[in-house]
C-alpha cells in the first residue's frame, strides 16, 4: 500500500518566485520517483500574489489561511512587484500566513558552500556556519501604529511605528534557539539587540534571555549591539553559531549573512510554527529580484535549499541530507549562475542538482 502523500501548498507568487519555485519541485518529484513508492508529494498551486491583486484587489483569497490550514507545508516563492506597494504586497500575503499561522520561529541557515568564493578573504566552510533565529510573530514588524493629520496644512502628516515586544513572544523564540544549538556543535547562541536606545522592549528581551540562558547550562551564550554584531558578522564569522535577534535585526542580518556566504541566491528560509498547529511555510529569503525576472538566470539553490529545511520538518530527514549533498556537489563542480560569477542558467543548475541525487 502506498503511503499518504505529504500535501504542499505551493505559492510561487512574483518575479523570480515563479522560476526558482519549480526548480525545487522538480527536487521533489525526483525524490518522490526515486523512493519507488516510499514517498509521495501532492501539489497545489494557488495564484496569488501581485498580478491576483491587480486583478482582485486581494493578495490572497480572503479565505487564504483556511485554504491552506490542511496542508501539511507551504512553498513559497517571492512576492513584490512594481506598481504594487511593497508594503500592500508583503502585509497581504507573506505577513498575513506567517502572523495567522502564529509561523514565530524564522530560521535562516548560513553556510559557506565548496567552489563559492566569500567576499570574506579569510572565509572557509568551517568559519562561515551558522543559523539566524529570528523572532517572526512581533518586534518590530508587529504592525502597530498608524498616519493621521494628512488634512493638516503643509507637511504635519504623523506616523508612530511601534515595536511590540512581549515577554512570551522573547521565551518561545530564544528557547528555540537554545533547543537548536543543543543539537549543534558549538552549541553557542548570540542575542542581538539595541537595548542601549530601545530601552523598554530590549531590555525585556535581554532580562529573557538571561532567564532562559539559565535552563541550558551546556550552551555557551553571548549578547551584542547589531551595530556591533554587522561588524562582527564580517570580522569574525567564526565566533557565531546560533544567533536570535528580533523581527527587524533578524532579517536585516541575515542578507548580510547570505551575501557574505556568495549570495542572497543560496539563503533559505523556513517560518516554523513549532508547535504544529498550523502548517509552516519555507522560502528563499530573496524577493522577487525585478531586476533579473523573466532572463531565467535566477538562482535557485536558496529554493532548493529550502526544500531541505521543509523535508527535514516533515521529518524526512534522510532525504534532507541527499538534497543538501547534491547542492554541494552542483557548486563544488562550478555549475553556478551569473550572481557567483559563473554563467549557468537557472535550469542548468537544477539539472545538475537532479543528476547529483541518489
Ligand atoms: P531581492 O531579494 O528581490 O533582490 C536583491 C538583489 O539580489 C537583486 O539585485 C537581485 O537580482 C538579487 N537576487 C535576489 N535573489 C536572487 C537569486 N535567486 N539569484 C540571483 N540574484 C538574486 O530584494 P529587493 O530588490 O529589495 O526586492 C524586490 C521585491 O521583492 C520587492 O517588491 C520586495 O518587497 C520583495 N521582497 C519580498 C520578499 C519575500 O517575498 N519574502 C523578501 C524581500 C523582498
Ligand atoms: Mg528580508
Amino acid at each position: 500500500m502506498s503511503p499518504r502523500p505529504y500535501r504542499i501548498a505551493v505559492i510561487a507568487g512574483d518575479g523570480i518566485g515563479t522560476e526558482v519555485v519549480p526548480e525545487g519541485l522538480r527536487v521533489l518529484d525526483r525524490l518522490a520517483e526515486r523512493s519507488v513508492g516510499n514517498l509521495a508529494f501532492e501539489f497545489e498551486s494557488f495564484p496569488w500574489g501581485c498580478q491576483h491583486y491587480l486583478e482582485t484587489g486581494r493578495m490572497m483569497a480572503e479565505d487564504g489561511l483556511e485554504r491552506l490550514a490542511g496542508f501539511d507545508a507551504i512553498y513559497f516563492g517571492a512576492v513584490g512587484w512594481p506598481g504594487v506597494p511593497d508594503h500592500v504586497s508583503l502585509w497581504g500575503l507573506r505577513l498575513a500566513i506567517c502572523q495567522g499561522f502564529d509561523q514565530y520561529a524564522c530560521i535562516r541557515p548560513v553556510r559557506l558552500l565548496p567552489g563559492i568564493t566569500s567576499p570574506l578573504r579569510h572565509a572557509t566552510e568551517e568559519t562561515m556556519d551558522w543559523v539566524v533565529v529570528r523572532e517572526n510573530s512581533e518586534g518590530e514588524y508587529a504592525g502597530v501604529g498608524g498616519r493621521n493629520l494628512a488634512g493638516r496644512d503643509g507637511n504635519r502628516e504623523v506616523a508612530i511605528q511601534s515595536a511590540l515586544f512581549t515577554a512570551e513572544g522573547c521565551e518561545r523564540i530564544m528557547r528555540y534557539a537554545f533547543e537548536l544549538a543543543s543539537t549543534r556543535t558549538r552549541r553557542k547562541v548570540t542575542s542581538v539587540t539595541k537595548s542601549n536606545a530601545q530601552q523598554y522592549g530590549m531590555t525585556l528581551w535581554d532580562e529573557t534571555f538571561a532567564r532562559v540562558a539559565a535552563d541550558y547550562p551546556d550552551v555557551d551564550t553571548d549578547q551584542g549591539l547589531v551595530d556591533a554584531m554587522a561588524a562582527r558578522f564580517v570580522s569574525h564569522p567564526e565566533s557565531l553559531d546560533v544567533v536570535v535577534a528580533s523581527n527587524l535585526f533578524g532579517d536585516i542580518l541575515s542578507d548580510l549573512g547570505s551575501a557574505l556566504a556568495g549570495s542572497l541566491g543560496i539563503a533559505a528560509s523556513a517560518n516554523i510554527d513549532p508547535r504544529r498547529r498550523h502548517p509552516s511555510m519555507f522560502e528563499p529569503v530573496h524577493g522577487s529580484a525585478p531586476d533579473i525576472a523573466g532572463k531565467g538566470i535566477a538562482n535557485p539553490i536558496a529554493a532548493i535549499w529550502t526544500v531541505a529545511l521543509m523535508l527535514e520538518h516533515l521529518g524526512l530527514a534522510a532525504e534532507a541530507a541527499a538534497v543538501m549533498a547534491a547542492i554541494r556537489a552542483t557548486t563544488a563542480a562550478g555549475v553556478l549562475t551569473p550572481d557567483l560569477g559563473g554563467s549557468a542558467s537557472t535550469r542548468d543548475v537544477g539539472d545538475a542538482v537532479l543528476s547529483h541525487l541518489p
